[in-house]
């Protein structure tokens, strides 16, 4: 099975899928987005260096380059061999960042991530829903979206909140206030469900 964690900054995400990926047991395959292979990981560091500015369609194309990257290299043969993947954001967080609060359009972004991961799109996406203060709050604060303040958060998580619509046979929403435990248990719950499908 394919999953994704979603979420804006500060809601959990990381921790949430690094429990995920043990709870999966021995062969679970992390991806942490931007990154998992030698040129997503330069990618990455392009991406979340404040010094560097970019125009909002280029900043999109070099997510979509690494993302491309790992799909092929990582994602697909995982799959392939029936592992479970286990990714740290995937093509929602373009269309939640970019589409949306980037104003490129969420249709547009839909159609490039789907060019980039050849129609690739998770069996499951667990969007960790949490007010985009507290995320701030909790959220290190050193790249260039998180010091882009709340303004940028909130329309984060209201295209967040569309996408569990638009894509609701896939995504699962999930409460993220409360302990670290009680949100893991959220999430497998949300695993079991869909396991059950
Ligand atoms: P991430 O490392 O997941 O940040 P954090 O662990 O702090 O949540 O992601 C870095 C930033 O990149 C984050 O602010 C979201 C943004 N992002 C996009 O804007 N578009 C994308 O396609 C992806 C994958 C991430």
């Amino acid at each position: 099975m394919f999953v994704s964690l979603e979420g804006i900054d500060g809601s959990g995400k990381s921790t949430q899928a690094r429990l995920l990926v043990e709870a999966l047991g021995e062969g679970t395959v992390a991806i942490r987005e931007p990154g998992g292979t030698e040129a997503a990981e330069r990618i990455r560091e392009l991406l979340a260096d404040p010094a560097v500015s970019l125009q909002p369609l280029a900043e999109l194309m070099l997510f979509l380059a690494a993302r491309a990257e790992v799909t092929e290299r990582v994602i697909r043969p995982a799959l392939e061999a029936e592992r479970h993947v286990v990714a740290d954001r995937f093509s929602d967080s373009s269309v939640a960042y970019q589409g949306a609060a980037r104003g490129l359009g969420v249709g547009e972004v839909i159609g490039l991530c789907e060019a980039a991961t050849d129609g690739l799109w998770p069996d499951l996406t667990l969007l960790l829903r949490l007010d985009p203060e507290t995320g701030l709050g909790r959220a290190e604060g050193d790249d260039r979206f998180e010091r882009e303040g709340l303004g940028l958060q909130r329309a984060v998580a209201e295209a967040y909140e569309e996408i569990a619509v638009i894509a609701s046979d896939r995504v699962a929403v999930i409460d993220a206030a409360g302990s670290v435990e009680e949100v893991h248990e959220r999430v497998m719950e949300a695993v079991r469900e869909r396991s059950r499908d």
